[in-house]
């Protein structure tokens, strides 16, 4: 064994002299302008996927062992900013047997937008589809492909990104929102939360379930009742049991019955399980057709069949708990180490609500601050660091061909920590988003996605974190209980490495 260890290095020398499998290490120019090679059927000087740019390949590994040495998996989003500034705007790199192409500059995400067919595709996420094809279940918008993706997307299109359909839910936000605020005051110590992210991913939940059921599950009361609190913990394990399935093959697990299969599966039964139980209560009570009631008004206009919705309200439900619960913690967090903001956010809210009235969609209108402040919050701070396509067709893509079937990354936040797309960008500026003639280009700041299959939950969440501010910063003074500094992790989203050194003082 030690003898393989001495002799690692010597292979390693060998194979660089051989440059076996070794990428390309000539950086791609950092500069973002869209002209008409981008729009080009045929890149001009004909590269191809070769040609990008990356860190080294070594066989079998890939970058692997480099991506460890930099921190491994759970700070593999600093690794790609670092690639970024290393090989420019694209860079590929092959992790195992998975190779991807990275792109972390607006003209290319342009470009991709711009030539996008009718049905883009994320990257698969199998062990959910191996569970729904083992239980004979549907896939929801997550997973779905094709023309079948695009008929269950223009289902929910209507109910969740018009603007005019989304403020009627405000209610049932708010609603959740005052048991929230009373949570907090209740249950903090000298103004700290033990378990912060808990207590927000609870609130998420709430008010998802809320607006989807039309059903209060009682997460933000003192006693949580075991159902509640089993379908939470189901949703919790099915999350911390895929990543481990996505590398590493789910057929082997699934054919060795893995503890991670078993877990992944079971969680899945009781999710499922107690999603339909709501769904049919929804249904049953509406059966009558014309409904203002989410699920039913959806089942009966769109001739969707009952084992299509299930899946769908499913992965609705799972989209929307962690992304938002993360997306409040670092606005939290952002707040507290810019008091300044924070009483200039306080100030807008003041002025725009009456007191005694709880803040509405109608007030959110007239608060370009507080929109100002979550924007800016998401891109200093995003939830999720990258999402993927999987090229439907050859496509060029700046100065390269790529083929069809290649996996993009698209890096939003290493867009969103460039200086070259925003001046001081460590910095939390809101007030970058309201200058009058900005010079922020809409493609660097894409913490939704871009394009058909953006997240459909975006207005929702939107509204939800803005009317969570309003009342939040309102109650209390959000501060720091120390100023050394709080990483993210990867953990699915980017998550505080630490409990968050903040205390809600009443106001
Ligand atoms: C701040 C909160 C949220 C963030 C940061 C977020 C982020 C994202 C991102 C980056 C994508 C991938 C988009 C792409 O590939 O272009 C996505 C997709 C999706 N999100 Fe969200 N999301 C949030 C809230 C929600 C909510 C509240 C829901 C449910 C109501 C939801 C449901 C979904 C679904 C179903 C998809 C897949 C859409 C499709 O492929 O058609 N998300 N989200």
């Amino acid at each position: 064994m030690r003898t393989q260890i001495r002799k690692a290095p010597q292979i390693l020398e060998v194979l660089k002299k051989q440059s076996v499998g070794l990428q390309h290490c000539k950086p791609t120019s950092s500069a973002c302008v869209l002209d008409s090679k981008d729009a080009a059927e045929i890149a001009p000087c004909g590269h191809n996927l070769n040609s990008i740019p990356g860190p080294t390949n070594w066989p079998i590994f890939g970058s692997l062992v480099e991506l460890l040495r930099k921190g491994g998996l759970r700070r593999q989003h600093e690794a790609l900013i670092d690639y970024h500034k290393k090989f420019g705007k694209i860079f590929r790199m092959k992790l195992g047997s998975f190779e991807s192409v990275h792109i972390g500059a607006p003209c290319l995400l342009e470009a991709l937008y711009r030539k996008e067919g009718n049905y883009p595709q994320r990257l698969e996420i199998k062990p959910w589809k191996a569970y729904r094809d083992m239980r004979d279940e549907a896939y929801g918008l997550l997973i779905l492909e094709g023309k079948d993706w695009q008929r269950v997307r223009s289902a929910f299109q209507q109910k969740l990104m018009k603007p005019t359909e989304v403020v009627k839910l405000d209610g049932k936000i708010n609603e959740v929102l005052a048991d929230f605020v009373n949570r907090i005051g209740a249950v903090n110590v000298n103004g700290q939360i033990n378990d912060l992210y808990f207590e927000l991913n609870k609130w998420s939940f709430e008010t998802i379930c809320y607006v989807l059921y039309d059903k209060r599950f009682g997460l933000l009361q003192e006693k949580v009742d075991e159902e509640a609190m089993d379908f939470i913990t189901a949703v919790k394990t099915m999350m911390n049991t895929f990543g481990m399935m996505m590398v590493t093959p789910v057929e082997l697990h699934k054919g060795l019955n893995t503890k991670t299969w078993q877990d992944h599966t079971a969680a899945w039964d009781r999710i499922f399980s107690t999603a339909k139980i709501y769904i049919d209560k929804k249904l049953n009570r509406h059966s009558g057709g014309e409904t203002d009631d989410l699920i039913s008004d959806i089942y009966h206009r769109s001739h969707l069949t009952k084992k299509e919705l299930y899946a769908a309200i499913t992965e609705l439900q799972i989209g929307g708990v962690e992304t938002t619960a993360n997306s409040m913690i670092w606005a939290i967090f952002n707040l507290s180490r810019n008091p300044c903001a924070q009483a200039k956010l306080l100030k807008e809210i003041e002025d725009v609500v009456p007191s005694g009235q709880s803040p509405c969609a109608e007030h959110i209108k007239n608060m370009p601050y507080l929109k100002a402040c979550l924007k800016e919050s998401m891109r200093l701070s995003p939830s999720v660091p990258f999402t993927s396509r999987t090229l439907d067709k050859d496509t060029v893509l700046g100065d390269y061909t790529l083929p069809k079937g290649t996996v993009l990354m698209i890096n939003s936040q290493a867009l969103g920590s460039n200086e070259e797309y925003f001046d001081n960008g460590k910095q939390f500026r809101p007030e970058r988003w309201l200058q009058a003639k900005t010079t922020i280009n809409p493609f660097a700041h894409v913490p939704f996605g871009i394009g058909k299959r953006m997240c459909i939950g975006r207005r929702l969440a939107e509204l939800q974190l803005q009317l969570a501010l309003c009342w939040l910063v309102r109650n209390f003074e959000v501060v720091a209980t120390d100023h050394e500094p709080v990483d993210a992790v990867h953990s699915g989203t980017l998550v505080p490495s630490r409990e968050l050194p903040v205390a809600f003082i009443r106001r």
